[in-house]
């Protein structure tokens, strides 16, 4: 995996020694992170909120680079969610704008390096514009292998659980069975039914809320929070982020 990494990092950094350190041990195989604080990252250089979101495609660029040279499995990040609409319309246009942007710009390169992209949310609200690029990049990596990019987009932790309870009755209707309910009846029906729950959750900004996002997927996830602001969250960032959750002993309720 180290090698991975030839030419693009300096052999003398504290950036690598990191990356040699998290390489000993076992790496999260789903990183899912709530990326906050692109607003406060423009206010404290006198800039309009957008500059922000806009400097945030960059860690956004950095961070599936990363993990997809790492060979993490799979990443989700937390981009629009449902209470969002509540901004300004001006911002959520400028935001539904760079996705946009960043979806046409990366999909060459996400295909290139065999990597799947998956937008997950109440996607059908989106404006068409959106959904085409989005089902154009779902298809266009469909087959990929690597890194399982989920974009979380009009998503609710809570919309989804109700979402999940319609698609179960849709599916059984009255066949449903009391005692058929159980967790892995809701588990499997939820929008990301072949990905493993989240083993990390990152949060940026020094904020400490989970905000709505995969509330039933976090039960057993190891959190991370950070006073580091998302535009300045790098590759560095996400070596310590990962070197403190291999430093933690999950036990799953057990002892
Ligand atoms: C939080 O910052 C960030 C968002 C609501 C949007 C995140 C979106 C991006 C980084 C760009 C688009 C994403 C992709 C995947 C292409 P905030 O505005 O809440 O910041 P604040 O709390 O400091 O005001």
């Amino acid at each position: 995996m180290i090698e991975n990494f030839n030419g693009y990092i300096d052999k003398e950094s504290d950036e690598y020694n990191l990356l040699l350190e998290i390489s000993k041990k076992p790496l999260p195989a789903h990183i899912a992170i709530i990326m906050d604080g692109n607003g406060r990252w423009a206010k404290k250089r006198g800039l309009e909120r957008f500059e922000g979101h806009k400097a945030g495609i960059k860690s956004v660029r950095d961070v599936v680079e990363t993990s997809a040279r790492l060979g993490i499995k799979f990443l989700s990040l937390y981009a629009f969610s449902v209470e969002n609409w509540k901004r300004p319309k001006k911002e959520i246009m400028q935001l539904m704008g760079l996705l946009k942007k960043y979806i046409k710009e990366e999909l060459p390169t996400l295909k290139k390096n065999n990597i799947r992209f998956k937008a997950v949310g109440r996607i059908s609200e989106l404006d068409v514009s959106v959904r085409k690029l989005i089902s154009h990049a779902e298809s266009q990596t469909a087959k990929n292998s690597g890194l399982h990019l989920n974009i979380a987009l009009n998503y609710g932790g809570r919309v989804e659980i109700v979402d999940t309870f319609k698609k179960i009755l849709n599916t059984y209707g009255k066949d449903l069975k009391v005692d058929d309910i159980d967790e892995e009846l809701i588990s499997k029906n939820l929008y990301m039914k072949d990905t493993p729950d989240p083993d990390l959750l990152i949060r940026t900004s020094g904020e400490l809320r989970i905000s709505n996002f995969f509330i039933w997927e976090i039960a057993y996830t190891e959190l991370y929070f950070t006073k580091v602001l998302w535009p300045d969250f790098n590759r560095k960032e996400l070596f310590s982020a990962i070197k403190d959750f291999q430093n933690r002993q999950r036990r799953f309720g057990g002892i």
